[in-house]
């Protein structure tokens, strides 16, 4: 018995997934404490978009700690948070024309969506928000009402109210126009459907299935959001730093949201950093009224800092990650190719993409047949049923086709094994 079965709640996941204890990691390689080599297409859950332990950031750090800089600080003001700030606002907000106030909540994406509906209700003193099927904004109370999964909003408790939940794009297939739907629901006194502060969504969603919300679905949602005078807030904390391409997931279909929760990569090294971007007129705070004591993680402001600077200071890594994008599209459409499309399904966009096998258990499969060929990858999906293919942005190009090498071995092996099954 390990003293993880000894000590460590029933709740602990990925462990279960992936058996081994990890000791060290860098760039897209995970080590057991065997020494043994694993690749990493999960970068801790899309917080290592640059990878494990990047040397730039690695020794910004290092020359901050060996300073005396300061670690823990509170809310107070720091050197470190004033590099952030200035470095976030001259090579991410004005390069895009975006400007926003910036609110640093807890360090983990729940705290951030919590920030980001309380203010939006506090705003407009409305309670409703508008969330949508198959979207996960973390599991604290007011993120998990507005989160989709049955697994998760199980463990709350309690009811979980004030959200109504709309059909995401493409939900009832190509041919219902969900936005019009969501126009008839809020122009209708009577339809029962309150108007509600904010919309929240995701325009690639993570947790909930590689689900991508089209431009122009993302230009209409906006269009609707102003309409009904609704704040629309981009939950980013996943699809954001990169992942899809660009450093807000949001950029292509150029909308202006009043309000973005970011996590995950932000701080471009694992560590714990969330923050939430407003509309500087919706900054309606009164001092200390949303709390909490690490809401200044400065290590994280070093690394983000680092990170922003090494990888967003011109078009080089953003051009990179499209590139590598569409080695990965490539391939999945050669497996879906081989095996059509109701047995493996390409989905995603950007570096945020997956194959959708036949059902959970598959996926399942295909994932555990990639671990025993050293490649650490999870399933993610309404039902569980898609293998995620969510490696570092800076993964060395042949490790990357080394990975999908591997993940279409693991395929192959269980689709063919169901195929025997079948046969005899
Ligand atoms: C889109 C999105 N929002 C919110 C969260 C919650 O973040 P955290 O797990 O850091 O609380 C996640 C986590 O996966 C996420 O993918």
């Amino acid at each position: 018995m390990t003293i993880f079965d000894q000590l460590e709640s029933e709740v602990q996941c990925y462990a279960r997934s992936f058996p081994v204890t990890f000791d060290k990691a860098q760039g897209e390689h995970l080590y057991g404490k065997d020494g043994k080599k694993y690749l990493d297409f999960l970068a801790g859950a899309g917080t290592l978009n640059y990878g494990h332990n990047h040397p730039v950031l690695k020794q910004a750090l290092v020359d901050y700690i060996m300073a005396d800089g300061i670690t823990h600080g509170l809310d107070m003001h720091t050197k470190a948070k004033a590099e952030f700030l200035e470095t976030f606002n001259e090579y991410i907000l004005k390069p895009r024309d975006l400007d926003y106030t910036f609110q640093f909540t807890g360090p983990t994406g729940t705290n951030a969506v919590e920030a980001a509906l309380k203010l939006a209700r506090k705003v407009t003193g409305r309670n409703t928000i508008v969330s949508f099927t198959n979207g996960f904004h973390g599991v604290t109370l007011g993120s998990v009402a507005a989160t989709g999964n049955s697994h998760h909003r199980g463990g709350a408790g309690v009811a979980l109210g004030d959200v109504s939940r709309m059909p995401f794009c493409g939900y009832h297939g190509r041919d219902i126009d969900s936005l019009k739907m969501m126009d008839t629901l809020l122009s209708d006194p009577s339809s029962g459907v309150d108007l509600p502060a904010a919309m929240i969504v995701e325009c690639v969603q993570g947790e909930g299935g590689l689900n991508v919300a089209n431009a122009d679905w993302l230009r209409g949602l906006e269009k609707l959001c102003r309409k009904h005078d609704i704040l629309l807030i981009i939950d980013d904390i996943q699809a954001g730093c990169g992942r899809t391409g660009t450093f807000f997931s949001f950029e292509p279909s150029g909308i202006k949201p009043d309000i973005v929760t970011m996590s995950k990569s932000l701080s471009g090294y694992g560590l714990p950093f969330a923050i939430v971007l407003l509309r500087p007129d919706l900054d309606v705070w009164e001092p200390g009224e949303h709390n909490g004591t690490f809401r200044g993680n400065n290590h994280a402001f070093v690394t983000a800092t680092a990170a922003i600077r090494e990888f967003w200071k011109d078009e080089t890594f953003a051009n990179s990650v499209i590139e590598k994008a569409a080695i990965v599209a490539d391939r999945f459409k050669k497996i879906s190719d081989r095996y059509g499309v109701t047995r493996v399904k390409p989905k995603g966009r950007g570096m945020m993409q997956g194959i959708s096998m036949a059902d959970g258990d598959t996926a399942d499969a295909v994932a555990k047949a990639c671990f025993e060929r050293g490649l650490v990858i999870e399933t993610c999906g309404n039902r569980g049923q898609i293998v995620k293919c969510f490696c570092p942005l800076t993964i060395e190009k042949d490790e990357l086709i080394r990975g999908l090498d591997i993940m279409a071995e693991a395929v192959a092996e269980v689709v063919e094994k169901a195929f025997e099954r079948k046969a005899s």
